[in-house]
């Protein structure tokens, strides 16, 4: 896929995922803005994008300000010229139960991910209709956030929403020429590595220097980092030109499209329905078939 010419912003690129997007990126010929809060970690993501063929330059900033966003869509222009693709890819965790989840862990979650992911996607959507000449914006979202996870309250909601925005802005912006699609990956990080069920087989991998083993990379679509980039490289290239307000899966072997939620069951009731007229026909009528919530379970097949 050939990308050069592109100038591309990714944040949260010190390293993971982001550092992986950086590098495909640089990789197919893009000039990259590379962003992390750390500044060595910036510092050697313009190395790792620079050796892997690509133009880059770092901005040390911790997304989530308008500050921020506007200083990543500034070195973008002031550096390389202009700017075609914007990855919203900065995230923290601050996993609790919900009893015990504090307002900063809340509040930190939802500013690095929703906040970070609205200031930026605004910032570059100002530039690139000032451009008139399209764009493409890449959104994070998680399985979290498509189904709900345990003692992730606030990545959960943060994640729903950045999906909820990309439909949201796939509409604003279609007329401009600027698709926005949000990317839902799994890959072993330091953020997944720390799930009991994976660990075992991702440190086994990395010793070896093995892929995972199949039920990961199919089952559960999980592989490694380098597995997901990909998904953005396509979209951010004029090849995904008609792909927008998706979310779209990718890890390990597996590639899904997610379904946009619509109503599964309805019913009509001359007049309206009262509680008890709800309490009378739910479980044989609308609420026959109820909707599953959280991530399933990881199942590693027996002796795994
Ligand atoms: N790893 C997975 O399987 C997985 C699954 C679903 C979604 N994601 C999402 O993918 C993205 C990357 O995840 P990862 O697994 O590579 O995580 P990671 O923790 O390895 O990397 C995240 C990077 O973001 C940086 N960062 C944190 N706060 C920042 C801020 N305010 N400004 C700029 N940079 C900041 C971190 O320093 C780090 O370098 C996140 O949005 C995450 O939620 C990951």
């Amino acid at each position: 896929m050939e990308l050069s010419g592109k100038v591309a912003v990714v944040t949260g690129s010190g390293r993971g995922l982001g550092l992986a997007y950086a590098r495909a990126l640089g990789a197919a010929g893009a000039s990259v803005v590379v962003n992390d809060v750390d500044e060595q970690a910036v510092a050697d993501a313009v190395s790792a994008v620079q050796a892997a063929g690509g133009k880059a330059v770092g901005v040390t900033a911790a997304v989530g300000s308008t500050e921020a966003a506007e200083a990543l869509i500034a070195a973008a222009v002031e550096h390389f010229g202009r700017l075609d693709v914007l990855v919203t890819n900065a995230g923290i965790l601050r996993d609790k139960v919900l009893w015990k989840m504090s307002d900063d862990d809340f509040d930190d979650v939802v500013r690095v991910h929703l906040r970070g992911t609205f200031t930026c996607a605004r910032a570059a959507a100002v530039r690139m209709r000032e451009q008139g000449e399209g764009g493409r914006i890449v959104l994070v979202g998680s399985p979290a956030g498509q189904r709900g996870n345990f003692g992730q309250t606030n990545y959960a909601a943060a994640k729903a929403g950045i999906v909820a925005m990309a439909r949201t802005w796939a509409m604003e912006l279609a007329r401009a020429d600027i698709t926005v699609n949000a990317v839902i990956p799994v890959a072993a990080t330091e953020m997944t590595r720390t799930i009991p069920a994976f660990a075992p087989a991702i440190e086994e991998a990395e010793r070896t220097g093995e892929p995972l083993p199949r039920w990961m990379r199919r089952g559960e679509g999980l592989g490694t980092v380098d597995d997901v980039t990909g998904l953005v490289t396509y979209l951010a290239s004029d090849a995904s030109a008609g792909v927008t307000g998706q979310a779209i899966g990718l890890g390990g072997d597996r590639l899904a499209l997610w379904a946009h939620p619509k109503e599964k069951a309805h019913a009509f009731q001359d007049g309206g329905w009262s509680a008890d007229d709800i309490a009378a026909s739910w479980a044989a009528g609308v609420g026959a078939e109820p909707e599953t919530f959280g991530i399933p379970a990881p199942r590693p097949p027996a002796g795994a």
